[in-house]
């Protein structure tokens, strides 16, 4: 009942779809694409707009990253400035719907389909060796987070998917087939979840007579395991980040970025990073740290050496957070925190 619609046209070479063939692409999607004025407000609403694009300081001739395309807020303001934007995304649904808003800047935007972590080598498979930006930012779109068949809402009833992508485990094959310390690992560890083992130890012991398939039913038999009690929140809303952030390999996926990005970056070159939770910032805040100190120095060393590591400069100091009048329009954005990293 839940099975989500093939979204890949046979014979589109994995990892990179020309700007030429994404019609066909669009047409063969599955989903009725239009780019009506209603269609591109309610894909999503894109955060820290105007900080990100400050930052990525999109000119004609420069050429830029976009790991995160989803609706393709931030790269059209960047196309809109001149510059030339690869837009990558995992999800093959957020790539028609880009490709179809951005359509009129022509070859100048080029979307790929693949994870973030693999920008080095996407890039190389097309003959691009350095980049003057890369932004992300991070977490699912909107349109990913309302549509039930995804399984991201644990509001709307839909299967126990929550994959970004069309491929790999989902939601329901982990909470189905993990060991409860696993099960237990991840809510804590992912979710900050308090009840991490009482619930993981529920789970294994309902899926023997009755398995998990549907986003409504894990939230319900959550929230009988560990009751609101004047919680603000639903009692299963960390559980379900959790479970996001292990299907979809989030922190592994950042990780694989941050690694890589002094190699396909240019001198000069920024890398925006745009984050929700405080597992993703700090991942970030400790990287800059890491990577633009000239030197390090250890007590048993008698003097400081140069740090191997040495790749950026820190440009954002203090963590740019989104304006009153941002929250105020789009309470999402009042999670996001961007941090901002320039080549030397
Ligand atoms: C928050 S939305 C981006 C919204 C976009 N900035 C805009 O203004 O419309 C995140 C998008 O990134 C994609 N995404 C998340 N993690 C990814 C990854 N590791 N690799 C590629 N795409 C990813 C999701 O599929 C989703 O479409």
């Amino acid at each position: 009942m839940f099975k989500r619609e093939p979204q890949l046209v046979s014979g589109i070479p994995e990892g990179f779809i020309s700007a030429v063939n994404m019609d066909a692409y669009c047409c063969d999607s599955g989903k009725a694409m239009s780019s009506s004025s209603e269609d591109l407000e309610h894909y999503h609403e894109t955060v820290l707009l105007e900080e990100a694009v400050h930052f990525m300081a999109p000119a004609t001739g420069k050429v830029l990253v976009d790991g995160t395309l989803g609706g393709g807020g931030h790269t059209e303001k960047m196309l809109e400035a001149g510059a030339i934007v690869y837009g990558i995304d995992r999800d093959p649904e957020a790539l028609a719907y880009a490709g179809r808003r951005l359509q009129r800047f022509g070859d100048r935007f080029i979307p790929v389909k693949g994870n973030f972590t693999d920008t080095q080598a996407l890039l190389e498979q097309i003959g691009v060796f350095k980049v003057d930006g890369v932004l992300v930012d991070l977490g699912v779109s909107s349109r990913q987070f309302d549509e039930a068949d995804r399984g991201f809402s644990f509001s709307k009833e839909g299967p126990l998917d929550m994959r970004m992508s069309d491929e790999g485990e989902t939601a329901a094959d982990i909470v189905n087939h993990w060991d409860e310390a696993d099960l237990a690992r991840i809510f804590w560890q992912y979710g900050e979840e308090r009840s991490s083992r009482k619930i993981a130890k529920m789970i294994c012991e309902e899926r023997v007579s009755r398995p998990f398939t549907a986003t409504t039913q894990l939230a319900e038999r959550i929230e009988i395991c560990s009751p609101r009690y004047g919680k603000k929140i639903h009692p299963a809303t960390k559980v379900f980040q959790a479970l996001r952030i292990e299907v979809n390999d989030e922190l592994g996926s950042l990780r694989g970025l941050l690694d890589t990005a002094e190699s396909f970056l240019a001198p000069g070159g920024r890398l925006c990073v745009i984050s929700f939770h405080s597992l993703e910032d700090r991942m970030v805040k400790r990287f800059i740290k890491q990577t633009s100190a000239e030197e390090i120095d250890k007590k048993e060393w008698p003097a400081p050496r140069p740090n191997p590591e040495y790749f950026f400069k820190n440009i954002s100091r203090k963590p740019i957070k989104a304006a009153e009048q941002e929250i105020k329009r789009n309470t999402r954005s009042r999670s996001a925190i961007m941090r901002v990293a320039e080549r030397v």
